[in-house]
């Protein structure tokens, strides 16, 4: 109590994307250090739930810091969760009535089966994010995310975390550049293996953001074959004339008088500027040409579009070196998410400007 009798107001405080005042899940902790940041910078953890699929005493074993990280986290009020398969957590009786503004899920990896650009096992790390997403999306509040931090290169980049959002009903509202040093004390570890307490170098790395959103309509996750990623993203992928046709509006999303400074003019949305002209680069002929051709009853469009995606992926490859399918796989499930976007932003400016009109 402060001294006139009122109640004292908690100041909010901020690690990045991560308040005081949010209901954070941590998932697939290594040593906790993550979770001990958080807690450590907001003073409390009473709103953290930090959890490992490894038992209290697997941990102390594999992790030379986990024991101290564990007893900080307890004295600040961290809850402690050990043994939770974040493939299953909504079932963990923990976990039933709670729901969260953060649900963190740092570097997940299934193990080290194999090469880590081998079939078999890329299918096993989408799973475990598959599935990961399928549960922490009913564990959300209304305005909640998802957060995965990932890193982006090959052969990384071809579990293709944006694909299992959309498998998963959850919109992929951002993928920005994570950096370790903004989250002080943070160690990653391997997790697995004889050097499971050794971190692994990041290279360039990500935190994909997701959100449940209605727009993005439930893929037919029975049928997800883990293993074949990147043919069965290509399914997902609607013909761009269709797309174009029933949102006119999007004609000129990758236009650059429609974009500038980095975001979609309009709207500010986020559009990394080198994906930006890469787009334009691979696709802007095409747009040109089905601007002309829109509403044409006499034009073969399916054609157009094949040809349009056969030569777009033949320029794509031309691009950086390491450039492989999943990539331009990635590239054209981005123009759709940003199309979307931009649909939705304009939907709800119009609905304002109605209901001001009313
Ligand atoms: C590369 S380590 C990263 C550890 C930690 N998140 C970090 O950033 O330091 C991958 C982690 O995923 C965890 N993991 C693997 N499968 C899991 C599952 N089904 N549920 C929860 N965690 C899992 C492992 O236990 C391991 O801690």
């Amino acid at each position: 109590m402060a001294d006139g009798g009122a109640e004292e107001e908690q100041v909010e405080k901020w690690v990045k994307y991560y308040s005081s005042f949010h209901e954070i899940l941590l998932v697939g902790e290594g040593d906790f250090s993550f979770s001990l940041c958080l807690a450590k910078s907001f003073g409390s953890a009473s709103n953290i739930v930090a959890s490992s699929l490894d038992s209290y005493d697997d941990l102390i074993n594999k992790y030379r810091n986990a024991k101290s990280n564990l007893e900080l986290l307890k004295n600040l009020g961290a809850s402690l969760l050990h043994g939770l398969d974040a493939t299953k957590m909504k079932f963990h009786n923990d976990l039933l009535m709670r729901k969260f503004d953060r649900i963190i899920f740092n570097f997940p990896h299934a193990g080290f089966h194999g090469k880590e650009d081998g079939i078999h096992l890329i299918g096993m790390h989408r799973k475990l994010v598959f599935g990961f997403l399928g549960n922490a999306r009913g564990m959300l509040r209304a305005d909640g995310e998802i957060h995965v931090n990932h890193k982006t290169t090959a052969p990384f980049c071809h579990w293709n975390l944006h694909e299992l959002g959309i498998r998963n009903s959850l919109m992929l509202i951002e993928c920005v550049d994570f950096r370790i040093e903004e989250y002080p004390g943070y160690s990653n570890k391997r997790g697995a293996s004889p050097r499971c307490d050794d971190s692994f170098p990041l290279g360039e790395c990500s935190t994909f953001k997701f959100i449940v959103s209605p727009a993005v309509k439930n893929g037919k996750a029975g049928n997800l074959d883990l293993a074949r990623g990147t043919s069965q993203a290509l399914q997902l992928i609607p013909n761009p004339v269709h797309l174009l046709q029933k949102q006119p509006i999007s004609f000129n999303l990758l236009h650059p008088q429609m974009i500038s400074g980095g975001t979609l003019e309009h709207t500010g949305l986020p559009l990394r500027s080198h994906l930006r002209n890469e787009c334009f680069r691979i696709f802007g002929k095409y747009l040109h040409h089905a601007e002309e051709t829109f509403g044409r009853t006499d034009y073969d469009v399916s054609h157009s579009v094949r040809e349009a995606l056969r030569l777009g992926y033949k320029s794509y490859m031309t691009g950086d070196s390491g450039r492989c399918l999943s990539g331009y796989i990635s590239m054209l499930q981005e123009l759709q998410h940003q199309s979307i976007l931009r649909s939705t932003w304009l939907r709800n400016r119009l609905a304002e400007v109605c209901d001001l009109q009313l």
